[in-house]
């Protein structure tokens, strides 16, 4: 069976998986009809049919490019998905580097699954076979799901990026690692681990999905560099309520690191007057800033993600 990368735009992880793997590289084109409904074309039936498809997918919100909302998105990869299937291809495999509303594993108030539950089976009806993500916000994730979920995690990744920017200070016991909250202790404990420094976490608790308010502090960052850990970031008020805390305990500087930069809009001015010194994201949504901002660095997480995905493929 022949291998074919597809994606929906024009996009540098999409390239360098196409080029990696050897393989040729499909964009499907959309449109919109007057009414908003989206369509799909894609020129290479006779490519598709009988064909593995690894469609890779990067959302995006704060990019020029940007053409609708995260739910636009999600329906014009549905639709596409289904057409690839209606052509005849054989397989698909998805590379969802930010795998959209995974926050909402349960029901706001948690008492009951939430809805990416649903999105899990609007997947698996588009005729998806398998998802690939990085940093899935929980484990309950592979429960809610009926189709194959692959979690990437980046620990090791962001691990390797701070050992090589924030060497001298681990030296010098100077550095901890900290959780905006208790759900993202275990991956800020498994970067602490891998750098031999210690590990605070902050309670939270959300007013209303985008007010959450950093209730407590549980241990000492006193003097400390203090790197914030968190799967995402999208208005920032979690990164920056648990900032505020941090420095009243004594932090001297503050480093973000996010895994998927959501970014709503807001977020830039908001992260430009915070106390963060300095904040690390990566590239699993495509994001564009203007002009390079002096506090946000983007990691390109291409070839990790290729390397992993391809020993998993093989
Ligand atoms: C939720 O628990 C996640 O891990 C993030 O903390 C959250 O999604 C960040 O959202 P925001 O930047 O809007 O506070």
């Amino acid at each position: 069976m022949s291998l074919l990368v597809v994606s929906c735009l024009k996009s540098q992880l999409a390239d360098d998986f196409a080029n990696a793997l050897d393989v040729p590289l499909i964009q499907v084109s959309y449109g919109l009809f007057a009414d908003t409904e989206v369509y799909v074309d894609v020129k290479e039936s006779e490519l598709i049919s009988g064909s593995e498809i690894l469609f890779v997918h990067q959302f995006f919100l704060s990019d020029p490019r940007c053409n609708g909302s995260i739910n636009d998105q999600l329906t014009n990869l549905l639709i596409a998905c289904d057409l690839l299937r209606n052509i005849g291809a054989r397989k698909i495999t998805t590379i969802l580097p930010y795998l959209a509303y995974s926050r909402q594993d349960e029901s706001f108030g948690g008492k009951f699954a939430g809805p990416v539950k649903l999105m899990g089976r609007f997947l698996k009806a588009a005729g998806i076979d398998s998802v690939f993500a990085c940093d899935l916000h929980s484990e309950k994730l592979f429960d809610l799901f009926q189709i194959q979920l692959e979690e990437i995690s980046l620990v090791d990744f962001w691990a390797e990026q701070l050992r090589s920017l924030f060497k001298e200070e681990i030296d010098k016991n100077l550095v901890c690692i900290a959780s905006p909250d208790i759900g993202g202790l275990n991956r800020a404990n498994r970067i602490a681990q891998i750098l031999n420094v210690p590990v605070v976490y902050l309670e939270k608790k959300r007013i209303n999905p985008d007010n959450p308010v950093a209730l407590c502090l549980h241990g000492d960052v006193n003097s400390k560099t203090v790197i914030i850990v968190d799967d995402i970031i999208d208005t920032g008020r979690t990164a920056i309520q648990a900032s505020l805390m941090l420095k009243m305990h004594g932090a001297t500087k503050i480093i973000g690191v996010f895994t998927h930069a959501v970014f709503s809009p807001g977020i830039i001015d908001r992260l430009t007057k915070s106390d963060f010194y300095k904040i690390y994201i990566t590239n699993s949504l495509l994001n564009s800033f203007e002009k390079p901002h002096k506090k946000i660095s983007v990691c390109s997480i291409n070839k990790y993600l290729i390397q992993k995905i391809s020993e998993k493929l093989s």
